[in-house]
């Protein structure tokens, strides 16, 4: 009998406007595959490759305020690459878990639904650039802007270059994440993360961990 590890390895991505909980529930979701002995790794994005961790850098540079929209578009999309073909790919093919601080969908969340940028090419870019490498599920934590934002404040540091954004422009981006997710059912989980952590943490538990534990252990046989 094989055991949980053995099943096909899942890419996880989480997605949902900054402060809305994805680091804590990634933390969660982490400890989980670790108790049951799921072998996985931790991305983050911009980021999660020596060259994707200098492109964050200059993207998040407040100083870099007249950047265009397209040259952060590829930027991110720089990043990404990297990190599909460096990181992501490789840890599938060797049976371990990925779970993702944002994905493609963050494109198409901030640059389209956001900047109001061609959905369609931005789609076919990330498609290219990812090769076409799709998480199996993605994780939208969803909440009132207001309680991501008193969340962001309460957490150290200066604001970055995208927390300078306007609230309508955060709006646009939370509304983008809905219709993608209404989009695309199969993939999306959305939890509700503007209750107190630990509801948040119950109903990530109850409604997308053990359901897919349940996947895997009949997979596992
Ligand atoms: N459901 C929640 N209720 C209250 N505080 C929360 C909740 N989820 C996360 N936090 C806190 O809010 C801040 C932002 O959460 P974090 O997980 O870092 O968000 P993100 O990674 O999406 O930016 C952190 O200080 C975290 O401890
Ligand atoms: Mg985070």
């Amino acid at each position: 009998m094989k055991t949980t590890s053995g099943v096909a390895a899942r890419f996880i991505s989480f997605e949902g406007v900054d402060g809305c909980g994805k680091s804590t529930v990634m933390d969660q979701m982490s400890a989980w595959l670790q108790a049951e002995g799921i072998p996985h790794i931790r991305t983050r994005e911009p980021g999660g490759t020596v060259l994707g961790e200098k492109i964050r850098a200059l993207l998040l540079d407040p100083s870099h305020g007249d950047m265009h929209p397209r040259s952060e578009v590829l930027l991110y999309t720089a990043s990404r690459a990297q990190l599909a073909a460096q990181v992501i790919q490789p840890a599938l093919a060797e049976g371990r878990w990925v779970l993702s601080d944002r994905y493609t969908d963050a494109t198409l969340a901030y640059q389209g639904y956001g900047r109001g940028m061609d959905r369609h090419a931005l789609r076919r870019i990330q498609d290219w650039a990812t090769g076409g490498l799709q998480p199996h599920h993605t994780v939208l934590l969803d909440c009132d802007l207001r309680v991501a934002f008193q969340r962001m404040e309460a957490r150290e540091g200066a604001p970055d270059r995208m927390e300078q954004e306007q609230e309508s422009f955060h709006r646009r981006v939370r509304e983008g994440y809905l219709q993608l997710a209404a989009a695309e059912p199969e993939r999306f989980f959305i939890l509700d993360a503007g209750k107190p952590l630990a509801e948040v943490l119950d109903s990530f538990r109850d409604n997308f961990w053990l359901p897919l534990l349940g996947r895997i252990r009949r997979e596992a046989g």
